[in-house]
């Protein structure tokens, strides 16, 4: 019986953890993307979130997480409801990127480039472009 409570509390331990996880906040600094150098969704926001390897769209498809990053559906599923056009840190959508704060693992990280593209385009506006 004891031996039975124990292993329950380490079950319970290890549920109150993994409930708490959030990846590390990026620590590395978010380059700038230059004023000169387009950023649109279409070419380099909705590509980043179907990269191989690094496919949001196995969880974010609709039915196991939202947002639905597929494409097609990602620009009406993020803005406005997780964006908010012009700003980017009180963005949730910016705020809870992998890499930047997801809430649960997802087995890669975005890296500083990619998170910056996506800053970038949403500081300027979030347009469907
Ligand atoms: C292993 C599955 C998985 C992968 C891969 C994954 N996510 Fe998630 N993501 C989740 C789950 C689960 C949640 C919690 C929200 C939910 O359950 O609907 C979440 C939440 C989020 C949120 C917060 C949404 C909100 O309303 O607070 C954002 C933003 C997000 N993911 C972006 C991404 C992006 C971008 C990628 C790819 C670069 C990605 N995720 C990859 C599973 C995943």
């Amino acid at each position: 019986m004891k031996k039975i409570s124990s292993k329950f509390l380490v079950l319970i331990l290890f549920l109150a953890y993994s409930s708490c996880y959030y990846d590390e906040a990026v620590e590395e600094i978010i380059p700038e993307i230059p004023e000169e150098q387009e950023v649109s969704f279409s070419e380099d926001i909705q590509p980043i979130f179907i990269q191989e390897g690094k496919d949001c769209t196995t969880c974010h498809n609709g039915t196991v997480a939202n947002p639905d990053l597929r494409e097609g559906n990602a620009y009406n599923a993020i803005v406005p409801d997780l964006v908010v056009p012009g700003n980017a840190e009180a963005s949730v959508f910016y705020q809870r990127l992998p890499g930047n704060n997801h809430p649960v693992e997802a087995g890669f990280l975005l890296n500083t480039d990619e998170i910056a593209l996506i800053k970038a385009w949403i500081d300027r506006g979030a347009e469907n472009n």
